[in-house]
């Protein structure tokens, strides 16, 4: 089965008010009409409505990066998923290697959030990815199935089709440092095994798995053209549309 690519950008918390307007406005005229791979940004949760307005008919979808699991109230500082469907997100981004190692995310409140995001209806690109240690460690299938398998528990096959897997091996984001097309490859084959496993066969060649870490123009083909990376979850790359269209560009 062929799987549409699907390119997403994650800002992190980059950007200000006017370069998300000018940066949006730029991937709308160049990449604003491309249909043949699926394109999103996600810029920090102030900017969105200037983005999703710079996107509006246009083909890029707009993601958060983060989610709270409650619809409203005593939640200081949190932002809920109804909220982001209220200014026209439709994606979010959930168990990002920086929200689990930095602020401390477990599994088991990434598959909260991932409940509470497919019944707010939007759609999610959850993210699993092992640290060097662990991987140096020969950890990383260990690690990753159960981050998989924690962060999908009790998950139905049918929401199964909202969600996207990022594969981000924690050593490759932001440090110049990207895993070769062997190595990701092999734990995108493994993490797809892994969902015939807990699901089916046939859910297991539908789901798209992504890429993360360090992804440029420059590698981004030769990443994305094995079998099992269906697409890039890009952060540093994302930032400039000389990047991203060049990453994009690449594949068409
Ligand atoms: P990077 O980030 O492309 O800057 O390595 C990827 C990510 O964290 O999603």
């Amino acid at each position: 089965m062929s799987r549409k690519l699907f390119i997403a950008g994650n800002w992190k918390m980059n950007s200000s008010a006017a370069s998300s307007v000018e940066v949006a406005g730029g991937m709308a005229a160049q990449l604003g009409s491309v249909d043949a791979v699926d394109l999103a940004i996600c810029p920090p949760f102030v900017y969105i409505p200037g983005v999703v307005e710079a996107f509006k008919g246009s083909n890029i979808g707009v993601g958060a990066q983060n989610m709270y699991f409650e619809d409203n109230g005593a939640f200081t500082g949190e932002i809920s998923g109804q909220m982001l469907k209220d200014i026209g997100c439709r994606y979010v981004i959930l168990g990002h290697s920086e929200r689990r190692h930095v602020l401390g995310e477990t599994d088991q409140l990434i598959n909260t959030k991932i409940k509470k995001a497919l019944s707010d209806g939007l759609e999610i690109m959850f993210c699993v990815g092992e640290l060097l240690e662990e991987r140096k460690a020969d950890q990383t299938t260990a690690v990753v199935t159960r981050q998989v398998t924690e962060g999908l528990k009790d998950i139905s096959r049918d929401a199964m089709s909202s969600i996207t897997i990022a594969y981000e091996p924690v050593w490759a984001i932001g440090t110049g440092e990207t895993a070769t097309p062997e190595q990701a490859q092999e734990v995108h084959a493994m993490t797809r095994g892994l969902i015939g496993e807990l699901y089916d066969s046939e859910l297991a060649q539908a789901v798209r798995i992504q890429y993360g870490g360090s992804v440029k123009p420059g590698n981004a083909a030769e990443l994305l053209g094995c079998p099992d990376v269906d697409g890039a979850l890009v952060g540093g790359a994302s930032l400039t549309v000389e990047d991203f269209a060049g990453i994009v560009n690449s594949v068409l």
